[in-house]
Protein backbone atom coordinates (compact mmCIF):
# COMPACT_ATOMS: atom_id res chain seq x y z
CA UNK A 1 0.00 0.00 0.00
CA UNK A 2 1.18 3.32 -0.66
CA UNK A 3 1.21 6.67 1.16
CA UNK A 4 -2.41 7.48 0.67
CA UNK A 5 -3.57 4.22 0.89
CA UNK A 6 -1.76 3.97 4.52
CA UNK A 7 -2.87 7.94 5.18
CA UNK A 8 -6.65 6.89 4.08
CA UNK A 9 -6.54 3.64 6.49
CA UNK A 10 -4.93 5.48 9.47
CA UNK A 11 -7.12 9.04 9.13
CA UNK A 12 -10.65 7.69 7.95
CA UNK A 13 -10.79 3.62 7.88
CA UNK A 14 -9.63 3.69 11.67
CA UNK A 15 -11.77 6.06 13.18
CA UNK A 16 -14.94 4.74 11.06
CA UNK A 17 -14.25 1.52 12.14
CA UNK A 18 -17.35 0.88 14.14
CA UNK A 19 -19.80 2.61 11.92
CA UNK A 20 -17.97 0.40 8.55
CA UNK A 21 -18.95 -3.01 10.71
CA UNK A 22 -22.14 -2.03 11.70
CA UNK A 23 -23.12 -0.76 8.36
CA UNK A 24 -22.31 -4.33 6.94
CA UNK A 25 -19.44 -3.06 4.96
CA UNK A 26 -16.30 -4.45 7.13
CA UNK A 27 -15.73 -7.61 4.80
CA UNK A 28 -16.45 -6.42 1.52
CA UNK A 29 -14.19 -3.51 2.38
CA UNK A 30 -11.59 -6.31 3.10
CA UNK A 31 -12.10 -7.86 0.00
CA UNK A 32 -11.72 -4.82 -2.29
CA UNK A 33 -8.81 -3.79 -0.80
CA UNK A 34 -7.56 -7.43 -1.09
CA UNK A 35 -8.81 -7.23 -4.71
CA UNK A 36 -6.62 -3.78 -4.49
CA UNK A 37 -3.24 -5.04 -3.33
CA UNK A 38 -3.32 -8.33 -5.39
CA UNK A 39 -4.34 -7.01 -8.67
CA UNK A 40 -4.44 -3.52 -8.60
CA UNK A 41 -0.85 -3.52 -9.58
CA UNK A 42 -1.77 -2.91 -13.36
CA UNK A 43 -2.27 1.00 -15.46
CA UNK A 44 -4.94 2.70 -14.28
CA UNK A 45 -5.37 3.86 -18.15
CA UNK A 46 -6.78 2.02 -20.58
CA UNK A 47 -4.79 2.68 -23.80
CA UNK A 48 -2.41 5.61 -24.61
CA UNK A 49 -3.93 7.48 -26.82
CA UNK A 50 -2.58 10.76 -25.67
CA UNK A 51 0.12 12.72 -23.74
CA UNK A 52 -2.00 12.79 -20.86
CA UNK A 53 -3.25 9.23 -21.05
CA UNK A 54 0.58 7.95 -21.34
CA UNK A 55 1.34 10.40 -18.50
CA UNK A 56 -1.26 8.46 -16.00
CA UNK A 57 -0.23 5.15 -16.83
CA UNK A 58 1.88 4.90 -14.74
CA UNK A 59 -0.30 5.25 -11.93
CA UNK A 60 -1.84 2.13 -11.11
CA UNK A 61 -5.37 1.24 -10.21
CA UNK A 62 -4.66 0.93 -6.87
CA UNK A 63 -2.94 4.09 -5.96
CA UNK A 64 -5.62 6.00 -8.24
CA UNK A 65 -8.48 4.71 -6.26
CA UNK A 66 -6.57 5.05 -3.04
CA UNK A 67 -6.22 8.70 -3.89
CA UNK A 68 -9.82 9.13 -5.20
CA UNK A 69 -11.65 7.43 -1.90
CA UNK A 70 -9.06 9.67 0.07
CA UNK A 71 -9.97 12.85 -2.04
CA UNK A 72 -13.70 12.25 -1.79
CA UNK A 73 -13.73 11.30 2.12
CA UNK A 74 -11.31 15.18 2.40
CA UNK A 75 -13.75 16.81 -0.14
CA UNK A 76 -16.49 15.75 2.18
CA UNK A 77 -15.17 16.43 5.58
CA UNK A 78 -14.81 19.97 3.90
CA UNK A 79 -18.22 20.28 3.95
CA UNK A 80 -20.00 18.16 6.50
CA UNK A 81 -20.63 20.32 9.51
CA UNK A 82 -21.05 17.25 11.88
CA UNK A 83 -18.84 14.96 12.75
CA UNK A 84 -20.87 12.10 12.96
CA UNK A 85 -22.35 12.70 9.53
CA UNK A 86 -18.91 11.98 8.96
CA UNK A 87 -18.15 8.68 10.10
CA UNK A 88 -21.63 7.00 9.54
CA UNK A 89 -20.85 8.41 5.65
CA UNK A 90 -17.44 7.39 5.69
CA UNK A 91 -18.60 3.58 4.44
CA UNK A 92 -20.33 4.54 1.32
CA UNK A 93 -17.39 6.71 0.29
CA UNK A 94 -14.51 4.47 0.71
CA UNK A 95 -16.90 1.68 -1.15
CA UNK A 96 -17.36 4.40 -4.34
CA UNK A 97 -13.70 5.66 -4.34
CA UNK A 98 -12.35 2.26 -3.73
CA UNK A 99 -14.16 0.38 -6.36
CA UNK A 100 -15.02 3.18 -9.14
CA UNK A 101 -12.43 1.79 -11.31
CA UNK A 102 -11.92 -2.47 -10.61
CA UNK A 103 -13.65 -2.78 -13.77
CA UNK A 104 -10.66 -2.10 -15.12
CA UNK A 105 -8.41 -5.07 -14.03
CA UNK A 106 -7.88 -7.29 -16.49
CA UNK A 107 -9.52 -10.56 -15.12
CA UNK A 108 -12.90 -8.09 -14.94
CA UNK A 109 -12.42 -6.29 -18.00
CA UNK A 110 -13.09 -9.33 -21.44
CA UNK A 111 -14.26 -8.54 -25.13
CA UNK A 112 -17.93 -9.22 -23.69
CA UNK A 113 -18.01 -6.71 -20.92
CA UNK A 114 -15.83 -4.08 -23.02
CA UNK A 115 -12.23 -2.19 -21.97
CA UNK A 116 -13.74 1.58 -22.68
CA UNK A 117 -14.24 4.54 -20.75
CA UNK A 118 -18.45 3.61 -20.18
CA UNK A 119 -17.56 -0.22 -20.33
CA UNK A 120 -15.21 0.11 -17.12
CA UNK A 121 -17.63 1.79 -15.00
CA UNK A 122 -20.13 -0.52 -15.43
CA UNK A 123 -17.74 -3.76 -14.85
CA UNK A 124 -17.04 -1.84 -11.65
CA UNK A 125 -20.20 -1.69 -9.89
CA UNK A 126 -21.13 -5.51 -10.84
CA UNK A 127 -17.92 -6.65 -9.39
CA UNK A 128 -18.87 -4.58 -6.18
CA UNK A 129 -21.96 -5.49 -6.49
CA UNK A 130 -20.89 -9.50 -6.33
CA UNK A 131 -18.46 -8.35 -3.52
CA UNK A 132 -21.45 -7.75 -1.64
CA UNK A 133 -23.67 -10.66 -2.22
CA UNK A 134 -20.53 -12.96 -1.45
CA UNK A 135 -20.58 -11.94 2.05
CA UNK A 136 -24.31 -11.29 2.14
CA UNK A 137 -24.25 -7.58 2.98
CA UNK A 138 -26.85 -5.75 1.42
CA UNK A 139 -26.63 -2.03 3.18
CA UNK A 140 -29.83 0.06 2.30
CA UNK A 141 -27.00 2.54 0.54
CA UNK A 142 -25.37 -0.23 -1.55
CA UNK A 143 -27.86 0.79 -4.83
CA UNK A 144 -26.55 4.89 -4.61
CA UNK A 145 -23.05 3.80 -4.41
CA UNK A 146 -23.87 1.09 -7.26
CA UNK A 147 -25.53 4.05 -9.39
CA UNK A 148 -22.65 6.72 -8.47
CA UNK A 149 -20.33 4.25 -9.97
CA UNK A 150 -21.96 2.94 -12.73
CA UNK A 151 -21.96 6.64 -13.90
CA UNK A 152 -18.71 8.14 -12.69
CA UNK A 153 -17.83 8.97 -16.32
CA UNK A 154 -21.09 10.40 -17.42
CA UNK A 155 -22.81 14.10 -17.65
CA UNK A 156 -25.76 12.88 -16.68
CA UNK A 157 -26.68 14.21 -13.07
CA UNK A 158 -29.02 12.23 -10.78
CA UNK A 159 -30.78 13.69 -8.22
CA UNK A 160 -30.67 12.78 -4.65
CA UNK A 161 -27.50 10.81 -5.29
CA UNK A 162 -24.80 12.92 -3.45
CA UNK A 163 -22.04 10.41 -4.13
CA UNK A 164 -22.57 11.09 -7.97
CA UNK A 165 -21.26 14.60 -7.91
CA UNK A 166 -18.05 13.41 -5.16
CA UNK A 167 -16.97 10.32 -7.10
CA UNK A 168 -16.58 12.05 -10.35
CA UNK A 169 -15.40 15.46 -9.12
CA UNK A 170 -12.80 13.57 -6.95
CA UNK A 171 -11.60 11.27 -9.98
CA UNK A 172 -11.21 14.43 -11.63
CA UNK A 173 -9.14 16.15 -9.22
CA UNK A 174 -7.18 12.90 -8.77
CA UNK A 175 -6.21 12.46 -11.93
CA UNK A 176 -4.92 16.11 -12.04
CA UNK A 177 -2.58 15.60 -9.38
CA UNK A 178 -1.73 12.74 -10.57
CA UNK A 179 -0.43 14.10 -13.72
CA UNK A 180 1.31 17.19 -11.83
CA UNK A 181 2.84 14.92 -10.03
CA UNK A 182 4.42 12.88 -12.62
CA UNK A 183 5.45 15.50 -15.02
CA UNK A 184 4.24 18.81 -13.96
CA UNK A 185 1.25 18.15 -16.78
CA UNK A 186 -1.31 20.77 -17.11
CA UNK A 187 -4.56 19.32 -18.28
FE1 LIG B 1 -13.20 5.41 -14.34
FE1 LIG C 1 -10.93 6.80 -11.84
Amino acid sequence: MDEIGIKLIEEYVKPALLAIKNSGAYAPLLSILNILSEEGMCSSVLGTHNELSRVLSQITIAQHSYFVAYTMLQRFQQSASWEPQLRSTTPQILISGLGHDLGKIPRYSSPCHGRGRYDHAIVSANVVADVFCNHNSSPPWLAMVLQAIRIHHSDYEVKNNYLQKLLRRADWEARMIEARRIKGTII
